[in-house]
């Protein structure tokens, strides 16, 4: 990887005598904006940073290209599925007729923009299982919300409110507990067995008439789909619960096996994962929500409804649970999801599910002799690898190997999640990798684990490309300094 070169704040660029070419003197008289605006005209002018336009663009430009992204090399980054996001979609979401739409415009004006939601919607039923879908929720975390909140219509309209827990394994994604904490349930984990699956027994044992549901990802967070999955979903509802199925990890079982075929009930999707949209990252992404018929009417309102002379929007939905996000959610993420599908087709969307199973088991294949392989099943789309060897031997840690991938042109995979593997790292190549580069970022796994025995403290002090090594990243994110570096 090149040394990068730290870019200076574009404030100390400017300079107070510099004149653009570009915004020409005034050639009318100035009006008098003071006795205008009275109070409220600024006494000084704003320290706005005065440069010339090459020297924003260079400064941009060269910002942007500190930013590692799937456009400049492999993002192995398990659960979060940085899978790369066709052009296509983007000229797609770009149309005029898409792009300039108001959402206040009555709808006999965008009808075409009703339709393609109507017809997504069809489609994410056929993907799914499901009966009907919201497009409100913003990302994956937003659409489990929304989902809990669904199950909790459920029981409340029944009077079922002694359910006051919903059930998660220990390998859920840490939004699965969040959530069900932030609708007010108690938290119930049930514990993997000797496959990384759901513990029948465990699960068993954790269900109740307190019960009011089960959030489950399969594949789950190792990576292993869980043949068992029809019986867990039984299971809950034989005891009154209701089944949600976090659909962060439909990538790899699309137009293979569905949700709601499972036994799911209702169930979120982040189509930045499946179904190639921008990255969600808590909002604006899109991460609807499917559910089966008899929750249809707790859906946030409106919904798009096909009538005889057209679409329109319906908000006569009295059991609805109101709103969860503005209008009808992220449209130009949803007019992506929508060219994705259509340009993959039912087969297209095969073929990713199955290439996206094929590069991981590859990837696991080539790196498993080097590093300890927690669960040695047959992985779907995401793998977890461990350091705990070279932890051992050599006192090395997955973090150290994670920002040596760096200095390879890797960004590291996942690390230390899920939280039932010591020294995790969650690698996900996605199908979007081609067999070079698979075999590159096998290789980087493979040099590292000799590196650990021949030279340690050449991964300990990794990375040696970058300018800043190894931030404390939670008081990066906490307290931020924007300001140059020394
Ligand atoms: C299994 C799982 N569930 C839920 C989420 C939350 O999705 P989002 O980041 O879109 O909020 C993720 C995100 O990585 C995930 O991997």
């Amino acid at each position: 990887m090149t040394m990068l070169k730290e870019t200076p704040l574009i404030f100390t660029l400017g300079s107070k005598s510099f004149k653009s070419s570009y915004i020409r003197p005034l050639d009318v008289e100035m009006p008098d904006l003071a006795a205008y605006y009275g109070d409220s005209y600024r006494a000084e002018m704003p320290d706005i940073p005065n440069v010339d336009e090459i020297t924003a663009v260079r400064h941009f430009t060269n910002m942007s290209n500190k930013n590692f992204s799937v456009e400049v090399g492999t993002y192995p980054l398990g659960s979060c599925t940085m899978k790369y996001n066709p052009k296509v979609n983007e000229d797609m979401a770009a149309l005029p007729g898409f792009a300039n739409v108001h959402p206040y415009q009555p709808c006999d004006t965008v009808q075409g923009s009703l339709e393609l939601l109507y017809e997504l919607e069809m489609q994410l039923n056929d993907l799914t299982g499901m009966d009907a879908y919201t497009f409100q929720p913003a990302a994956g975390a937003h659409g489990e919300l929304t989902g809990i909140l669904l199950i909790k219509a459920y029981h409340d309209e029944r009077g079922d409110t002694k359910r006051d827990t919903i059930i998660v394994p220990d390998a859920a994604h840490g939004t699965n507990p969040a959530t069900a904490a932030m609708v007010g349930y108690k938290v119930r984990e049930v514990k993997s067995n000797e496959h990384g699956l759901v513990d029948l027994d465990a699960l068993a044992e954790a269900l109740g008439d307190d019960v009011a549901g089960l959030m489950l990802t399969n594949p789950n967070t190792l990576g292993l789909f869980d043949c068992n999955i029809d019986k867990i979903t039984e299971m809950v509802h034989d005891a009154g619960g209701l089944c949600y199925y976090d659909g962060a990890n439909l990538n790899p079982i699309m137009m293979q096996a569905r949700p709601g075929d499972m036994g799911f009930d209702c169930v979120h999707l982040n189509v930045h994962k499946s179904l190639s949209t921008p990255h969600g990252g808590g909002g604006p992404g899109a991460g609807p929500v499917g559910c089966k018929d008899f929750l249809k009417k707790y859906l946030p309102r409106p919904v798009v409804v096909k009538e005889d002379d057209g679409f329109t929007l319906d908000y006569d939905m009295p059991e609805s649970m109101g709103k969860v996000r503005s209008f009808i959610g992220s449209f130009g993420v949803l007019v992506r999801t929508y060219a994705y599908m259509l340009r993959n087709g039912v087969e297209g969307l095969k073929e990713v599910s199955e290439g996206a199973v094929a590069n991981a088991r590859y990837l696991m294949e080539r790196v498993k002799e080097y590093y300890e392989l927690p669960y040695d099943e047959p992985c779907m789309h995401e793998f977890v690898i461990t350091s705990a060897w070279q932890k051992e031997k050599y006192g090395i840690d997955t973090n150290d190997i994670a920002k040596r991938l760096i200095d390879y042109g890797f960004h590291p995979p996942t690390v230390y999640f899920p939280l039932i593997v010591h020294e995790a790292m969650m690698v996900e190549p996605t199908e979007t990798e081609t067999w070079r580069d698979l075999d590159a970022l096998a290789q980087a796994f493979i040099d590292i684990a000799k590196e650990c025995e021949t030279d340690p403290e050449l991964v300990k002090g990794a990375p040696h490309g970058t300018p800043i090594a190894r931030p404390d990243e939670t008081r990066a994110a906490k307290d931020q300094i924007l300001t140059c570096l020394d």
